[in-house]
């Protein structure tokens, strides 16, 4: 990392690739006539930074973008009020880029029916020309990408010259606030939201900074409140603490229960409709406590036709599995990859086996003979994932999470 780079990374978070950084640093250098970077870093101020991070976020946003989330929210948010009418629901967006966001949730609440004294949206981005444009609330032609425009002739004023201002009925429900989701002082706020939109932001963080943003985000959200991350950011929420929730394509997860109960932890993901807990009963490991939930498990019966003693065995080899039996629960598979030779989920159970008894060489084999057999086999793609991120090999990682993430976004489609 050069020195701009980690102040830039200081400043935000972001990996910020040394070509824009350089990019960046040019850019500002020559207007203000600085002789070199030695120049321009020594005459650097927090006014001066502000500018530089200007030019390395990446705004990107617009109306209705990935909308099931806006719907999995309404109906959320209805859910709620239904149980408490006279409770505020209270949502968060982080970050906010120009505003895109928050104003979406208001319009699909308020086309919901959803009262606007009800709930109110804070939003939070650390660019303060994207708070300002927020502020604003006018917007051009690439914030419409949608096909379905009808929102704007309900909640937008045309300008003139293709710009649309927002209503103020709408413009009123969002308020505003530049910061650094990572300096967020939570202690005020612990608990505090039952809704939080933070969507295409881990993507642009390293893994120390992600698990930081992640336990900023799992403090300020409540019990039983939802988080909706960006499809690419599932399997880094699901790594630490969060679990995926069923809304088709909205990508949506709460938190995980406390890694102490056991109980509540199998009926979370049962209710999530995720496989059996595979946590044994030994005294977790570090690697043993990491925890990957799947979406939507493919039925091993779907992709592999076995024998019915076959599967008897394998469902045996589980529970023996979850019970901390790992001694037995490896026998089972063996015996089940004698009847089955082709079993993905017996490789990937020995996978975990072995993983628990901190072999994780032989658990890395045993998880890529499972993908190799079931190349959509979600689990054992984070699995891979998390033991590349502890093998310092953050690039492997990132494919093996990008390759989850869309074999999970594939899941919710279907
Ligand atoms: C790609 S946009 C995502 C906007 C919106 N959530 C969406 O999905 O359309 C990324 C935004 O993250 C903001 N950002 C980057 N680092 C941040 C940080 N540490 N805290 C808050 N916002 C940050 C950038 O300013 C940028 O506006």
């Amino acid at each position: 990392m050069t020195p701009v780079q980690a102040m830039l990374h200081g400043a935000t978070g972001l990996s910020v690739s040394k070509s824009a950084a350089e990019r960046a640093i040019r850019s500002r250098m020559e207007l203000l006539a600085a002789a070199n970077e030695d120049d321009y870093l020594e005459r650097m101020t927090p006014e001066e930074l502000t500018a530089l991070v200007e030019l390395v976020v990446v705004p990107e946003s617009w109306f209705y973008r990935d909308p099931q989330a806006f719907h999995a929210t309404a109906e959320f948010v209805r859910a709620r009020l239904d149980a408490d009418a006279g409770r505020t629901v209270r949502i968060l967006s982080v970050p906010c880029a120009g505003g895109e966001e928050p104003y979406t949730l208001a319009m699909v609440l308020s086309d919901a029916g959803i009262p606007h004294d009800s709930y109110f949206i804070d939003a939070l981005d650390i660019s303060p020309a994207c708070v300002a444009r927020a502020t604003d609330g006018v917007y051009g032609r690439n914030a419409f990408r949608s096909q379905d425009l009808g929102f704007r002739d309900r909640h937008f004023t045309g300008i003139g010259d293709e710009e649309y201002r927002i209503s103020a009925a709408i413009r009123r429900q969002v308020r505003f606030r530049q910061g650094n989701l990572l300096d967020l002082d939570v202690s005020a706020r612990r608990g505090y939201y039952d809704v939080i939109f933070c969507r295409n932001l881990l993507i642009y963080f390293d893994k120390p900074t992600t698990r930081a943003a992640i336990a900023q985000l799992e403090a300020l959200l409540t019990d039983g409140g939802v988080l909706f991350a960006g499809y690419a950011e599932v399997p880094s929420f699901c790594q630490f603490g969060f679990m995926p929730l069923q809304y088709p394509q909205a990508f949506g997860l709460k938190k995980e229960a406390l890694p102490s109960a056991p109980a509540a932890r199998a009926a979370a993901r049962q209710a999530a409709g995720a496989a059996p807990m595979r946590a044994p009963r030994t005294p977790p490991t570090t690697t043993a406590r990491r925890r990957v939930a799947r979406p939507q498990p493919v039925p091993v019966q779907a992709t592999l036709p076995a024998p019915a003693i076959a599967i008897d065995l394998l469902a045996e080899a589980r529970r023996l599995a979850d019970l901390g039996q790992l001694k037995q629960a490896e026998t089972r598979c063996r015996d089940h990859l004698a009847q089955a030779p082709d079993s993905a989920e017996a490789y990937f159970i020995l996978g975990l086996v072995n993983e628990l008894t901190n072999r994780p060489q032989l658990a890395e084999d045993y998880w890529k003979r499972c993908i190799y057999l079931q190349p959509d086999h979600y689990e054992a793609l984070c699995h891979l994932a998390l033991l590349a991120d502890s093998n310092n090999d953050p690039a492997t990682a990132t494919a093996l999470k990008a390759r989850a993430a869309r074999i999970y976004k594939r899941q919710q489609a279907s």
